[in-house]
């Protein structure tokens, strides 16, 4: 008895994780902030734009192709969404280690 309760408990640990909102590491989510990104979206959810979960779900970018589409977005790729504006007032760097983040959500 005692091992089936742990076994539920352990099972429902892991759907609770499976379900936590991503954490954004502490020096990503400043520059998303910095860039305004945030405002617009979240890497979970929709908000004005696709989730960037929702992103590499459907479109799998390497970190370079995403530096790519935040200096010129292509709102083709997002039938439903409203065009984001190219952003080409993020630094290179910058624009760099957001990519290679969310490159790496799954
Ligand atoms: C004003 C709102 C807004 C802001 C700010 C914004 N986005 Fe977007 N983003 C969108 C919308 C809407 C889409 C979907 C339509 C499109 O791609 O034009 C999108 C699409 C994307 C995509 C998918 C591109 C594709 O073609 O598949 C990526 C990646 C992305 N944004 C990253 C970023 C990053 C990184 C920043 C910050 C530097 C940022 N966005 C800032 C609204 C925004």
């Amino acid at each position: 008895m005692k091992k089936i309760i742990l076994t539920m408990a352990f099972a429902l640990g892991v759907a609770s994780i499976s379900k936590a909102q991503t954490k954004i590491p502490p020096a990503v989510q400043k520059l998303l902030q910095k860039n305004t990104c945030l405002a617009c979206h979240n890497p979970d959810n929709r908000l004005v734009g696709p989730a960037y979960k929702e992103v590499m779900k459907q479109k799998k970018y390497k970190p370079e192709e995403i530096v790519e589409l935040i200096y010129k977005p292509n709102p083709k790729n997002w039938p439903g969404y409203p065009p984001m504006a190219a952003m080409s007032q993020v630094p290179k760097e910058e624009a760099a280690i957001i990519a290679k983040w969310i490159s790496s959500l799954k």
